[in-house]
């Protein structure tokens, strides 16, 4: 059997179809949107329309869309432009996000509370034992320089969904703005920024099988940002530079394919997970599941291997062409455990002894079954050789 991908929360393939569309933007169809000749008019009418597309998932209108280089740039564009609306006339901020957050705004968070000692501030609010966040935890945190509510859809590490419209609502009625990190959410869980109450949303190309390097932000119309670059006209002034066409192109097209599939792809990816869990929780004793399987996002399975190293496992599959993750960072020898699992309640150590397996469009039921019975394998192998 060829190599395995369970690691579609960290990235995915590209799908052909949207492969052939970024290869016409790239050979064919080249021009800048901002050219006055029929190469430029040509882009241009591709750029409103990938505007177009995208906007349509999440129920919003195309002059609410701007294209970003990814997921991190539009997480860090939202927090900085609202902040620094305040911060520039000396005002005091106050954001309330989580301990759970993806680092493009938790560790945003950090450095403007160190760059910022006197003015901004932070609340991380800890999860729920499910791993979630609730209107109410939310709605307890606000004071009176609440400015910025930021709280992710879909967990990266462990599936679990928030319930960003209920979030979403109380933000509003108290005139504070609400961004959410969608990035693992967009087309493969339902969103409507209207009904959610969604101020800001960030999403990104390259885990809905479209090409890295482009995401998008999305700004309802009458919420205030301030630009993310400057220079041309690009992004209505709002992210200047020559556009990343053929990025923008197969974001779009990834868009489309997804968010047309969601109803199918949901149950059957949720499926392919539950055979794998079903597999493992049969073959290896003392498992500990991190993510809800019954509410969570059905891509995701962590999982908790006492006894054993998560880094280990992942080698040992590595070895067997299986490809998982750990939430560990790892840096000059120096593992440091996940602080998503640490924020529900895990020890380090058994954060350490942790692994995430996502599943994606192009696994087969075949490949999970095979996977499963390697993970059942390399965790028994590795438990004997810890005794
Ligand atoms: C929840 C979440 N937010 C933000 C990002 C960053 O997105 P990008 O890789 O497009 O910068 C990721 C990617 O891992 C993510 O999972």
């Amino acid at each position: 059997m060829d190599r395995i991908y369970l690691d579609n929360s960290a990235t995915t393939r590209v799908d052909k179809r949207v492969a052939d569309a970024v290869y016409e933007y790239m050979t064919e169809k080249f021009g800048n949107p901002s050219s006055a000749h029929s190469y430029g008019q040509e882009a241009k009418y591709a750029l409103d329309d990938a505007r177009e597309k995208v906007a349509k998932v999440i129920g919003a209108s195309v002059g609410e869309i701007f294209f970003t280089s990814g997921g991190t740039e539009a997480d860090n564009w939202a927090l900085r432009g609202i902040a620094d609306q305040y911060l520039d006339h000396g005002k005091p901020v106050h954001v309330i996000t989580t301990e759970f957050e993806h680092s493009a705004v938790y560790e945003m968070c950090k450095y403007y509370t160190k760059l910022y000692p006197e003015l901004f501030s932070a609340t991380f609010l800890k999860p729920n034992a499910k791993g979630a966040v609730t209107a109410e935890m939310v709605s307890k945190a606000v004071c009176e320089n609440t400015k910025l509510v930021s709280v992710m859809h879909v967990n990266n590490e462990i599936g679990v969904i928030n319930d960003i419209g209920s979030i979403g609502k109380p933000c509003r009625d108290k005139g504070i703005i609400f961004h959410t990190d969608a990035v693992q959410s967009f087309t493969k869980v339902p969103i409507d920024v209207k009904s959610m109450n969604i101020d800001i949303l960030s999403a990104s190309s390259h885990k809905i099988y479209g090409p890295k390097g482009v995401g998008m932000l999305y700004l309802r119309k009458k919420v205030a940002l301030l630009p993310n670059q400057f220079g041309g006209h690009q992004e209505s002034n709002m992210r200047t530079g020559t556009e990343n066409l053929p990025g923008i192109v197969g974001f779009a097209k990834a868009a489309e394919i997804s968010y047309t599939d969601m109803n199918e792809e949901i149950p059957r990816i949720t499926g392919l997970r539950n055979r794998l869990y079903e597999l493992i929780s049969a073959g290896v004793d003392g498992i500990i599941v991190n993510s809800d399987l019954e509410n969570g996002y059905g891509g995701i399975l962590n999982i908790t291997f006492p006894g054993i190293e998560g880094e280990a496992l992942l080698l040992s599959l590595d070895l067997e062409g299986i490809a998982v993750s750990t939430g560990s960072a790892c840096s000059t020898g120096h593992v440091t455990p996940s602080r998503v699992l640490t924020s529900i309640g895990l020890t380090a150590e058994q954060a350490q002894s942790s692994i995430r397996l996502s599943v994606g469009r192009f696994n087969t039921l075949e490949e999970i079954e095979f996977a499963a019975q390697k993970v059942v394998e390399n965790v028994k192998r590795l438990r004997e050789m810890m005794n």
